[in-house]
């Protein structure tokens, strides 16, 4: 009964609306297309159809022609909306377009892309994440611009319209300069006005931006995969960087001041099947690269949803947190972290046991966290079913915005990790590892359990970990994939951890045994003595996961040294300083220095993806469909 009466404003609107999470951010595809003469509209949605892997709960094209900004857009997959609208069927030869992967708020009509600014006149798509759009926007509205989406893009016509206000003789590239200046966050952004009919401006910071061209015509796309049977001569942009294109030319400028950037197109050999991995061979390693940024999108701008969540966290009597698989193993991390930092006692429990173990017991004191990057586990939405019959308060983790999760959950915070195509689960892992630190320290605040010198070095070592799990990306891959070659053969691994990284040893496991088809047991460290050292024999692979803070790392060594004895090879993560550990063992891996512990699963973990990963792909097995997998698991 508590949850009714709960005081905090926000919280009772939660209640009431059962929606509190409408806050547009998007992680998607743009695509800009001007031409010296026929029709972009068909370009740019065949161009969006190749970009549709990034993104597709909406999608929407503009165009200029005649001195007329024309906009079509609507929610759903390109296919869909085409049949509807006619995505083809706007006039001009200069236009823009975008395929959004809503990571807060509803993918609705009103909120997909393009924007404009009040008159219509100016049009702009956008990915990436604007995090002072909330002090922009209000701002903006004072000064009577109207806005219409829950988008934090649709700040950016406006202040374009706002720079031409103040500016009437200004070019649209320096009120879009103006417009940009004003951006914190991260962005590639592409405008066309019907001020300016004959160009389009894009700019880039933080977020993707490439541009193709050709003879008589000039692409800006998120990536290459969009324009490439167009024209394979594609030139990279760089933060902080403009590029004004007209047909067949682009120039590039730096923001800050204007100055010139000569850049040479670089030609591109990719087949369009390379082209949308990226030139990764498969989407897993793609998907293993761009840890750093999806983790730098999850650690941007959530703190209102944080507040909320941690708020029920909070004042829940039982927290449950469940999840199937590897969302499973972000769960049982993740209570050692609300333990850790919170003094929060929470139960991970796998979603396929929940009502066996405790449908009777939940009940309207009970707080469920269900953790799903797809949002649509059937295991995991039974055990939410379950609870909210029994009036429990249910909470959300997804990466899917519109999935049933967030249909479900009285609040929910998305993962912001992008689409994941790979079945095995690698960005999205360190994502929901990275909003359950996030949680932990906002609970932690709360309760004013830790000092705040405590709090203020946990918070900025998390800001570090994408620049973390960038350096083990580049110095650790050549040897993982030594290792891989030694240990490719090897008919079973074991995979050994202590304290929070049981949850690393148990997520390493999986990924071995679901993409290699390598058999794998993991225990806690501690628990190898009560039984699975018996399986011990010379030569035995056994990785060891060791931070080097925290209490575990003595007692580590203890377990290194048994295992060891029995002639097991001991494969070890470590940190860069640990010598200790590097003389005990056969084979190593080092992360960057100076890890909390309690952080210690984002990094720890990369190594053991990049490991199963380079095992399956010598085997030749097919890594981003695994047998008898299927990505979302619908089916209890
Ligand atoms: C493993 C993997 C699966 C999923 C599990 C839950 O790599 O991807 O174990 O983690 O099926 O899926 P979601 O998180 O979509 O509920």
């Amino acid at each position: 009964m508590l949850k009714i009466l709960i005081s905090v404003s926000e919280l009772i609107k939660t209640y009431i609306t059962g929606r509190t999470n409408e806050k547009g951010f998007d992680m998607c595809g743009i695509f800009g297309c001007i031409m010296e003469n026929g029709k972009a509209a068909p370009v740019i949605h065949a161009s969006m159809k190749r970009l549709e892997y990034r993104g597709y709960d909406s999608v929407g094209i503009a165009t200029v022609s005649n001195g007329k900004l024309t906009v079509k857009k609507d929610q759903g997959k390109i296919d869909d909306v085409h049949k509807i609208v006619n995505l083809d069927d706007l006039p001009g030869s200069i236009g823009i377009g975008h395929t959004r992967w809503a990571t807060h708020g509803a993918p609705l009509k009103v909120n997909a892309h393009p924007h404009v600014d009040c008159n219509g006149e100016t049009a702009v798509v956008h990915n990436g994440i604007i995090e002072n759009y909330a002090e922009l926007r209000s701002e903006l509205e004072n000064r009577n611009h109207t806005f219409v989406s829950k988008t934090d893009t649709e700040v950016v016509p406006h202040l374009i319209e706002e720079a031409f206000k103040k500016n009437p003789t200004w070019t649209l590239t320096e009120a879009f300069v103006d417009a940009v200046k004003k951006l914190e966050g991260s962005y590639a952004l592409a405008v066309i006005s019907a001020k300016e009919p004959d160009k389009i401006v894009c700019a880039r910071n933080e977020s993707p931006l490439v541009i193709g061209v050709c003879e008589k015509a000039t692409y800006c796309a998120s990536d290459l995969t969009a324009f490439l049977p167009m024209t394979n001569k594609a030139v990279m942009i760089n933060d902080g960087e403009l590029v004004i294109l007209t047909p067949g030319h682009y120039e590039i400028r730096r923001i800050q001041d204007g100055s010139e950037v000569i850049r040479k197109p670089e030609i591109i050999d990719w087949t369009p099947e390379m082209a949308v991995k990226q030139g990764y061979p498969h989407f897993m390693l793609k998907e293993i690269h761009e840890q750093p940024e999806t983790l730098r999108n999850t650690l941007r701008a959530q703190g209102h949803y944080l507040d909320l969540l941690s708020t029920f966290l909070d004042r829940a009597s039982e927290v449950f947190l469940v999840a199937c698989g590897t969302s499973y193993h972000a769960c049982l991390a993740g209570s050692y972290m609300f333990s850790k930092l919170a003094f929060l006692p929470t139960y991970p429990v796998y979603a396929s046991e929940f009502v066996e173990q405790h449908g009777k017991s939940v009940n309207i004191d009970s707080t469920i966290l269900a953790v799903s990057q797809s949002g649509e586990t059937a295991d995991t939405l039974g055990a939410v079913m379950c609870s909210q019959q029994r009036a429990a308060t249910i909470l959300g983790l997804t990466n899917t915005v519109g999935s049933t999760l967030t249909r479900v959950s009285r609040v929910y915070i998305g993962q912001q990790s992008g689409p994941e195509i790979g079945v095995a689960a690698t960005k999205t892992f360190t994502s929901q590892l990275s909003v359950m630190a996030q949680l932990a320290l906002k609970l932690s605040t709360k309760r004013g359990k830790c000092s705040q010198d405590e709090m203020d070095t946990l918070a900025e070592k998390l800001e570090l970990l994408p620049e973390t799990v960038e350096a083990i990306i580049l110095t650790q891959e050549e040897k993982v994939k030594q290792l891989a070659k030694k240990y490719r053969d090897a008919k079973i691994f074991f995979f050994l951890g202590r304290g929070i990284n049981t949850a690393t040893a148990y997520e390493g496991r999986l990924k071995l045994m679901e993409i290699a088809y390598v058999p794998a047991i993991a225990f806690p460290a501690g628990e190898s003595k009560h039984g699975p050292i018996s399986l011990i024999e010379p030569g035995f692979p056994v990785v060891f996961i060791c931070p080097k803070d925290g209490a575990t790392h003595k007692t580590l060594i203890g377990n290194i040294m048994e295992m060891k004895a029995r002639g097991a090879s001991i494969i070890s993560i470590i940190e860069e300083d640990d010598e200790e550990i590097k003389a005990l063992s056969d084979d190593y891996v080092e992360v960057p220095k100076g890890i909390p512990e309690v952080l210690s699963p984002i990094p720890f973990v990369i190594p053991l993806q990049m490991l199963a990963y380079h095992i399956a792909s010598l085997r030749g097995l097919d890594v981003d469909q695994p047998r008898n997998l299927a990505k979302s698991v619908t089916v209890e």
